[in-house]
């Protein structure tokens, strides 16, 4: 009788260290070679295959590369390039099919034909998301952990035959729909983590507090407009859902830097550069502030509308951010995610740059943040 329990407990444990798996998450590796920034992220994906051997899959948020207007073919061209420079990871006989999930950025939606062209570059996805969305939405399971892949950056076709009725259409959940349906179906089959990732944040943190999915524009003074409603209205549906079904993590991009915090529930984790342009964290209350901001960042005084719209702590000690538990490196970077039966163990791994505004990196890639998302 002892020697039965002590076998069903070994067979017990055995089953729940085969549900445990890592994945890495990274994203915006855009640059100058090619549309891509090929020293940053070789150095990356040189460091994933070295020190995560155990990491089953990537997933990648969008920005791959810096895509084109007007030359479609370019864009397509950048993706095939973004491929062999990510060729360590392809051939990486440990990572298993397809080894890299993406997902597109507002970066690789800049023309009609971006879409039919990201299809065809990444072919290896999932075909289960919205009509209009197919191989660019998508959802799997991977043992007791679910995958949504939501877009947030798309074409405006608008009446296919006219070429002028024609217009990117980013910052928002078109099919929130079918994100909370492919959530509940999650949930129905007894799934135990769910991570949903979209290139958009819910949370600005920074060098793009202008959009993201709360999409407040430029030059915003505070007044709240139908559009800016609608938006507003259609990222707290997404916020609602996210809780709903308390989903693990909301995984993104955009922002180039790294950033995580547990908003409502959730946790949003920006891995944000893999070779993009490092962004700035939201400027703070202090008596200079506005004489410290560069890029696509904004002045203290410009970022008040944006605060009290977006609900964020912002004044003398706060850290003008949607939660107090805030924490973010500006380095190039990638998060590792090792998942187990009620506990995600989450680590991230950056490099900071050489310059302020540089695009290398200046110190060797090292461990920068570390935390751990439990399940109540
Ligand atoms: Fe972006």
């Amino acid at each position: 009788m002892k020697k039965k329990t002590l076998l069903m407990f070994f067979v017990l444990q055995t089953f729940l260290l085969a549900q445990n798996f890592k994945f890495v998450a990274m994203s915006d590796s855009r640059g100058k070679n090619n549309g891509v920034n090929d020293s940053v992220l070789t150095e990356i994906v040189n460091h994933i295959i070295t020190t995560q051997p155990d990491a089953k899959f990537i997933v990648f948020a969008g920005d791959l590369v810096t895509g084109t207007e007007h030359e479609p073919e370019v864009t397509y061209r950048q993706l095939l390039h973004w491929k062999e420079v990510m060729a360590p990871i392809y051939n990486n006989p440990n990572m298993i099919w397809p080894k890299v999930w993406p997902i597109m950025g507002n970066h690789e939606s800049r023309n009609r034909k971006d879409e039919a062209n990201f299809k065809k570059a990444f072919p290896n996805v999932y075909s289960n998301g919205p009509d209009d969305e197919k191989g660019i939405s998508y959802s799997f399971d991977f043992n007791n952990t679910h995958f949504t892949f939501v877009n947030t950056d798309r074409w405006y076709y608008g009446d296919p035959n006219d070429t002028t009725d024609d217009r990117r259409d980013w910052h928002y959940i078109k099919h929130i729909d079918w994100l909370e349906k492919d959530l509940k179906a999650a949930k129905g089959r007894g799934i135990k983590h769910i991570f949903v990732v979209s290139h958009e944040m819910i949370y600005p943190t920074g060098g793009h507090l202008h959009d993201g999915l709360a999409n407040l524009g430029r030059k915003f003074k505070g007044v709240v407009d139908s559009t800016r409603a609608w938006y507003l209205d259609r990222r707290q549906k997404v916020i609602d859902i996210l809780k709903k079904y308390n989903v693990d993590a909301h995984i993104c991009g955009h922002e180039h830097t790294y950033a995580r915090q547990k908003v409502n529930g959730v946790f949003e984790i920006i891995a944000g550069s893999a070779g993009a342009h490092l962004y700035y964290p939201n400027p703070t209350y202090r008596a200079d502030a506005d004489s410290h901001y560069v890029w696509e960042e904004m002045s203290y005084t410009a970022a008040i509308p944006y605060y009290k719209t977006l609900n964020y702590f912002y004044g003398p000690g706060e850290n003008s951010q949607a939660s107090r538990n805030f924490v973010t490196k500006r380095a190039f970077n990638y998060s590792v995610f090792d998942v187990h039966e009620d506990t995600v163990f989450v680590e991230t791994y950056g490099a900071f740059p050489k310059k302020e505004d540089s695009t290398e990196m200046g110190t060797k890639i090292q461990l920068i943040d570390k935390f751990i998302i439990k399940k109540d």
